[in-house]
């Protein structure tokens, strides 16, 4: 077993040289030493305005909130204005919209112009643009009240709002309230265009003959793979209240809608390539290592998995993996974000080979693995 209170791989000596520079780095004689050499100055700068915005993050998060929930970035839209005009229409004194809007020409949402006026930067129009975008940063109010006492929300004592927000995850399955699940699968289709996108740009459906997409909620993947690949059959596996919310477009001739839940009944056989796509982030290491057997079973031999979501980055962690997703699913409660290896890990011991890791253009909208049976164990 383990012994939990030293690192595993403890090296005296290194350990001993890591204190030694740590204790370096962080004297304030060195810090002002290194602050004033000409070829270090640079590089304390930088890190001084990094250490910064990390320390107020949570203040330009906050700024992003107000933008999206008075929908400035919408009233801009047509043209510039003045902070009175918009202070006028969200009800926000003039000089403390000020304030605000010019923290957003400090973020690179807006641009300050001519006689005080604002207009949107490229990011701020994106916020109007990118769809799902200002779903998302809403929806954040829940994970930020998550993490307000956030030493207690990493020891596991806070009871988290974000666990009761995503009715689907939490076992509710074919009981679900039709609307509420209308909600959720809209909010998870809007973003799922740039997840289709990004996904069906790194792999193939070459000679895929039927992709059935697992929790697949109301079609949107399968409707945009079905639309790069002319001859492609889909099938749409998801709870049955939420397959009852695909909408009939010109390519419902070409999708099969089959309800079922993947924790209850058998994957229908038939698909020659199989998706999952934003699934196994839901879920724990137990329902997720059973849903990839299930997945191999009902896969023919030189059948594909194809994985797609945001992944943690393993030994190497990122931001959006690791310091974004990683959080919010711990919020959730019920799964975690994983890496591309832990994922390649679980297709390996259900039965699969030729794993790979693709890489995919934005890993913070999703990244994706792929998988082929090779032979029935
Ligand atoms: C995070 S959403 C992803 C939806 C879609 N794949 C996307 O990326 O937009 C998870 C999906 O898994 C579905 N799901 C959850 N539990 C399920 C179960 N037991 N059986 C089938 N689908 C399930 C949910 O209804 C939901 O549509």
């Amino acid at each position: 077993m383990t012994d939990i209170s030293m690192p595993s791989k403890s090296d005296p000596a290194r350990r001993g040289l890591s204190a030694r520079i740590n204790r370096l780095l962080a004297a304030p004689a060195f810090q002002a030493w290194a602050a004033r050499f000409p070829l270090t100055r640079r590089m304390v700068r930088r890190d001084g305005e990094a250490l910064f915005d990390l320390v107020a993050g949570f203040c330009h998060s906050q700024v992003l909130m107000a933008l999206v929930d008075l929908r400035i970035p919408d009233m801009l839209m047509d043209g510039p204005m003045t902070a009175s005009a918009l202070g006028h229409r969200c009800r926000i004194p003039p000089d403390r919209m000020a304030v605000m809007l010019r923290a957003a020409v400090s973020m690179k949402l807006l641009k300050s112009g001519r006689q005080g006026t604002f207009r949107l930067a490229r990011k701020g129009a994106a916020l109007v643009g990118v769809p799902g975008l200002r779903e998302m940063i809403l929806h954040h109010s829940v994970l930020y009240g998550d993490l307000s006492d956030p030493v207690a929300f990493f020891r596991g004592e806070v009871e988290t709002q974000l666990a009761g927000f995503w009715p689907y995850v939490f076992g509710a399955d074919g009981q679900g309230d039709p609307d509420v699940a209308a909600t959720y699968s809209n909010l998870m289709a809007q973003s799922q265009l740039m997840v289709a996108q990004d996904t069906l740009s790194v792999v193939s459906l070459r000679g895929v003959k039927t992709l059935m997409d697992v929790g697949g909620g109301t079609g949107a993947f399968l409707r945009a793979a079905l639309q790069t690949s002319p001859k492609l059959h889909g099938v749409l596996f998801d709870l049955p209240e939420v397959v009852a919310g695909t909408p009939e477009t010109p390519l419902s001739d070409r999708i099969t809608v089959q309800g079922g839940s993947f924790r209850h009944d058998a994957l229908p056989k038939g698909a020659d390539a199989i998706s999952l796509i934003r699934i196994l982030y839901d879920h724990a290491d137990e329902t997720v290592a059973s849903l990839i057997g299930a997945v191999y079973a009902a896969l023919p031999t030189g059948g594909k998995l194809i994985i797609s979501e945001p992944m943690t980055g393993g030994d190497t962690p990122q931001r959006a993996g690791d310091a974004y997703f990683a959080l919010y699913t711990m919020a959730m409660r019920t799964g975690k974000a994983r890496s591309a290896a832990e994922i390649s890990d679980i297709c390996h011991k259900a039965g699969f080979s030729q794993i790979r890791a693709l890489k995919a253009p934005r890993p913070f909208i999703t990244s994706v693995v792929v998988a082929t049976k090779t032979a029935t164990i």
